[in-house]
């Protein structure tokens, strides 16, 4: 008998279902908020309302592309952290209320976890390669950045971590001194095809072990771009793409070096990227220079699947599915969670 499952997430400001049947994606369903756009930035209380109107007709929908009636989901998988507690809470109470109505097992997942599996997840008609286990995975979402081993589908060590903003902060806070629109990686990421990376060059910190810092970073670009707007109140709007290039380029050359790093430490044959920032075509074929250089071979999620989504809660929820790993219903979120 086939193993259906359907995925929720609402751990920040998207609200995603997905229905994944054996390990493929049958269907995935995202309604982002656009209202956080207007604020330059997430807003928590908006963020859990918009969830509360969007969740049922999410759900919905995605049962109905992948043509499954409610009846035939064997377990209901929803992020339990970590995020924000307002959004987590309301998915985690409509997957309570669904467990409960169709008497099936709730499977909580951790919403870290779920970006390093997201790779797993296959579509239908065109199925990829999967790394083998231990491999090492680079972390980098708006809220996290972890150098990751993964020893198994449920059992992962992390082996570095950002001591002050993530990866995906850093994009964001660059981007919105450049005056931007939220978020700004994506934005950084399109203007930085067109733009002479080697045009800037900005501090990169020096911290010890496989850590990460991008607090400095910022700083100095914050400052180089105060002492240029003194001469030049252009200076941003006439150097955009030569900015965020620079931009770009810094922020992955500090990610590599300690991955790289840990590639060597650990000596895995295969590496992965995953988390939001895992969308920058510069770091995707960053990564995969890395994996030549050092003969291994690089797994990148498919972009989809990189942000926020529901089909990765669902590639989690099936692994504990098979693991007989369900929680009862007095089950709650957590803002923090880790691996
Ligand atoms: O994983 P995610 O969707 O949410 C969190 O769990 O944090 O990651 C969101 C982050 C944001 O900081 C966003 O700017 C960044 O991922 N991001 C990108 C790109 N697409 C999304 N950063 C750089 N280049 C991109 N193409
Ligand atoms: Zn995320």
């Amino acid at each position: 008998m086939a193993v259906t499952i359907l995925g929720i997430e609402s751990s920040c400001d998207d609200t995603s279902a997905a229905v994944l049947q054996d390990g493929v994606i049958l269907s995935m369903t995202t309604a982002t908020q656009a209202i956080h756009q207007k604020y330059g930035g997430v807003i928590p209380e908006l963020a859990s309302r918009a969830h509360q109107s969007n969740i049922v007709p999410t759900v919905d929908v995605a049962l109905k592309q992948a043509g499954i009636s409610l009846s035939a989901v064997d377990a209901i998988a929803f992020t339990r952290g970590p995020g924000l507690l307002g959004s987590l809470l309301v998915g985690t109470s409509f997957a309570k209320g669904l467990a409960i109505a169709q008497n099936i097992p709730l499977i909580e997942v951790n919403h870290l976890q779920a970006h390093v599996l997201a790779l797993f997840a296959q579509d239908k008609d065109s199925p990829h390669a999967l790394p083998d286990f231990p491999f090492l995975t680079l972390l980098v979402s708006g809220g996290h950045t972890q150098i990751i081993l993964v020893e198994d589908y449920l059992s992962m060590k992390i082996l570095g971590s950002t001591i002050d903003d993530a990866a995906g902060e850093a994009f964001d806070k660059c981007a919105k001194i450049m005056q931007l629109p939220y978020p700004g990686g994506p934005e950084i990421d399109r203007l930085a095809q067109h733009g002479n990376a080697g045009r800037f060059s900005f501090a990169k910190p020096r911290i010890k072990k496989l850590d990460y810092s991008f607090s400095g970073f910022k700083t100095s670009f914050l400052y180089f771009l105060r002492d240029q707007l003194v001469d030049n109140p252009q200076f941003i709007k006439d150097n955009l793409e030569d900015l965020a290039a620079s931009v770009q380029e810094t922020i992955i050359a500090i990610l590599l070096s300690k991955f790289e790093q840990a590639i060597v430490e650990t000596g895995v044959k295969d590496i992965a990227i995953a988390g939001g920032v895992a969308a920058n075509s510069g770091l995707r074929n960053a990564v995969e220079q890395l994996a030549e250089k050092h003969h291994l071979r690089a797994f990148l999620p498919e972009r989809r699947y990189t942000t926020d989504n529901a089909a990765m809660i669902a590639v989690v929820g099936y692994r504990k599915y098979l693991e007989n790993q369900f929680v009862p219903i007095d089950i709650e979120p957590l803002a923090r969670y880790s691996v």
